[in-house]
């Protein structure tokens, strides 16, 4: 019986080593045929060493993406020197991403430029995916752009859409603006007074050093991956012997220096500022000193810095490219700009000026800036993604550290979602829907993105664009100069992370005669 039981329980314990060497060796097994030959999405032919690169050059990203992916479909792999790249060209697929498998495909890229303007990532818009994200996220999100911020930018607003006005007012008459120009100066402002105060504008008078606005188009340009990213072993020579380090250093230096500035200013006068008068930066700095806070939940001078960083780069071009994009759209179609001005000026009626409560009134105008942001996302490709782990998305492989691209543009723009008429500026289409969600039903449209990433200013960044557009059609009729017709406005685009229009838009205006 003993013996029985002995040789039994030796049987046992050998039954239970054997069926776990063969679940181990099964799970190893199967784990192993899905890495050695993964289902991976369709791949265009690629050369040695380059990759995919070659199919890429002389276009804008969002346009080559595009023209491959109607050959390979709306989830394409692309390999570009040693960077696997992702391709999503569908609502169907970019909800996949930004729904289904947020969690794995909401991590960032890391590239030499991000690392260097975040401070080495700790920031909120480049860093990947992290507790440290997430904190940095948050503060965003609740000192940024959240109501607790609300008083002071609309405060802003008023006062920047006062200055467009008077400085148009002060224009020789029948002679054009340089509508651009405008919209550009209203969306520094915005984030400028918002993160520094409103005497912003004195103290970079007196700094020394490129503009601004200058730095953040060299900024668009350096992020684009450099070959440094792309072909670790010869790129950094070839970077370094082409200067792009150099100018990335020198820019990095430059944008550091004028954060450095306010950082300083406002060091002090920490102590003499009323509440209500505080900035985004004077809440950081507080955050930054808090003495009883434990050490992870101070702010660092860097993670400040980087925040700014972000809302510099996130904010400013954005924002107005969308601006002059629905300013011509509207111009170029005299039904639109026949329906949204009256619909703004019999809202409003007649009086001194415009206020928020007139606007959000304006249903009409609420869905032309929609539209402008279905044909023109001004971030065409989103933000790069990451994949933390190994994920699937249409049916398809996606390996760890693969970088994805939505084709915002492209899926905007797509006739199987938005009929025939998919590339025409219809903003009727949204009429019957009772909500304006960017998001659209289906991520048919994905100006703002998706997920735990999207934009932050989903809900003030368009408010602010509407409140610009319904002052500036309030007040004044508008024409094209030099008698061109209105549909030949030239629309061209330029750029690859951010996508505005190629040329100035210069408008003659005339204040509007109202009849009485
Ligand atoms: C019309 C205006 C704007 C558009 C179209 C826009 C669009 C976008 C897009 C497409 C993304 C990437 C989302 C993704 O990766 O899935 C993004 C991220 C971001 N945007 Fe905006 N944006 C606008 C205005 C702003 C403004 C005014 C700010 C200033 C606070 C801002 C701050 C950011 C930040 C910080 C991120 C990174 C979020 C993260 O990674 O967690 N954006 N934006």
């Amino acid at each position: 019986m003993e013996i029985f039981s002995i040789f039994s329980s030796w049987l046992l314990t050998a039954v239970l080593v054997l069926s776990m060497f063969l679940i181990c060796r099964y799970t190893l097994k199967s784990n192993r045929s899905s890495m050695v030959s993964p289902k991976l999405p369709p791949n265009p032919p690629k050369l040695p060493i380059i990759g995919n690169l070659h199919q890429l050059l002389g276009k804008p990203r969002h346009l080559a993406f595009s023209q491959l992916s109607q050959e390979y479909g709306p989830v394409m792999l692309l390999n570009i020197g040693t960077r696997s790249c992702l391709i999503i060209s569908s609502s169907a697929m970019a909800m996949q991403v930004l729904k289904d498998q947020d969690q794995i495909l909401c991590s960032r890229p890391i590239s030499k430029t991000t690392k260097l303007l975040t401070y080495n990532y700790v920031d909120a818009a480049f860093s990947p995916h992290s507790n440290h994200w997430r904190k940095m996220r948050k503060v965003l999100v609740s000192e940024f752009v959240g109501p607790k911020r609300a008083r002071l930018t609309n405060h802003v607003l008023l006062t920047e859409v006062e200055i467009m006005l008077r400085s148009i007012s002060l224009h020789p008459s029948n002679s054009a603006v340089n509508i651009t120009e405008l919209f550009l100066a209203i969306a520094k402002a915005m984030i400028c007074k918002v993160a520094f105060g409103s005497n912003y504008r004195k103290r970079e008078q007196l700094l020394k050093g490129p503009s601004l606005e200058v730095m953040l188009d060299e900024v668009m340009e350096l992020l684009d991956p450099s070959l440094s990213d792309l072909f670790p072993w010869l790129g950094p020579i070839i970077d370094q012997i082409s200067g792009r380090n150099h100018m990335l250093e020198k820019l990095f230096s430059n944008l550091d220096a004028y954060i450095q500035t306010y950082v300083d200013d406002h060091h002090n006068h920490i102590g003499k500022v009323d509440d209500d008068d505080k900035d985004f930066l004077h809440t950081l700095l507080e955050l930054s000193s808090i003495e009883n806070a434990s050490h992870d939940d101070r702010f660092t001078i860097e993670e400040i810095k980087a925040l700014i960083m972000d809302i510099f780069i996130g904010g400013i071009d954005t924002t107005f490219a969308t601006m002059v994009w629905a300013m011509s759209e509207i111009i170029r179609s005299p039904r639109v700009m026949q329906k949204v001005q009256s619909e703004i000026r019999n809202c409003a009626g007649r009086k001194q000026k415009l206020d928020e409560m007139d606007v959000s009134k304006m249903t009409y105008l609420k869905i032309v800036v929609k539209e402008t942001l279905r044909l023109h996302p001004p971030a065409a490709l989103l933000l790069p993604h990451e994949s933390l782990s190994h994920c699937q998305v249409g049916g398809y492989d996606v390996l760890p550290e693969t970088m994805v691209f939505i084709n915002g543009w492209v899926i905007g723009r797509d006739p199987s979602t938005w009929g025939e008429n998919a590339s025409e500026f219809y903003p009727e289409r949204f009429e019957n829907l009772d909500q304006v969600e960017f998001r659209g039903v289906n991520y048919d449209m994905v100006p703002f993105g998706g997920g735990r990433r999207t934009c932050p200013a989903i809900k003030t960044a368009p408010a602010t664009i509407e409140f610009t557009i319904a002052n500036l059609l309030y007040s004044y009729d508008w024409k094209i100069p030099g008698g061109e017709k209105n549909e030949d406005l030239n629309m061209l685009e330029e750029g690859s992370l951010l996508v505005r229009k190629k040329l100035p838009l210069f408008l003659v205006p005339t204040k509007h005669n109202w009849e009485d």
